[in-house]
């Protein structure tokens, strides 16, 4: 019979593995950006290209083999010890316990970040918490202004704030 300890190892939850993406990752970004219902769906093509050409500012984290979120994010070319975020993702199942807090963490890490930036809507209240939240862990100035307006959209969309996290103490 199973003591208190073998059941507390059978139902732990299993810890996420965070990594860069290969090139193949790319389908389940796509699959989770299109599950998030909220996040703006690019091509499946531009996933997979992504993942060839920015695994170093990307990261995937996979719970029992299984993909459980993303973040995508690239070093500016004009800014290199910025990190710009592009889109972040968890599963439905897996929110709620601080992976996407992790991973952008891992990032930042990676790549010695020394400013981290994202663009949010108004609309969108658990991604400006998990952005503010990071602010806090650095204890970093969150500068937040308009940076893409509505009336630039030619598709129609809510304008995207600049959000600009600095400096980021490795
Ligand atoms: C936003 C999202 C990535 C958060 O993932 P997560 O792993 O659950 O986030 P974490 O557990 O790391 O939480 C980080 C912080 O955000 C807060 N938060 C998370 N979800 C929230 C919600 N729905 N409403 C308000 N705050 C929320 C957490 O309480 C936490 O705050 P704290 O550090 O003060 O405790 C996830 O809900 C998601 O994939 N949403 C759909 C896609 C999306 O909106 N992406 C962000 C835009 S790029």
């Amino acid at each position: 019979m199973a003591d208190d300890a073998d059941t507390a190892l059978t139902t732990r939850p299993t810890a996420p593995v965070l990594r860069p993406p290969q090139t193949e990752d790319g389908a389940a970004l796509w699959h989770m950006t299109k599950d998030s219902e909220v996040l703006d769906l690019n091509s499946s093509y531009y996933y997979l290209l992504w993942c060839r050409d920015f695994a170093d500012t990307t990261v995937i984290a996979e719970i029992d083999g299984e993909p459980a979120g993303f973040v995508t994010g690239y070093l500016r070319p004009d800014a290199p010890t910025t990190l710009m975020v592009w889109q972040v993702a968890v599963t439905e199942a897996a929110r709620g316990h601080g992976l996407a807090s992790r991973m952008l963490d891992e990032l930042v890490a990676r790549t010695s970040a020394e400013a981290l930036e994202t663009t949010i809507t108004d609309d969108n209240a658990a991604s400006q918490r998990l952005f503010a939240s990071l602010a806090e862990r650095f204890g970093a100035d969150h500068q937040i202004t308009p940076l893409i307006t509505a009336e630039m959209y030619p598709d129609g969309h809510d304008t995207e704030y600049l959000h600009r996290i600095s400096p980021l103490a490795q």
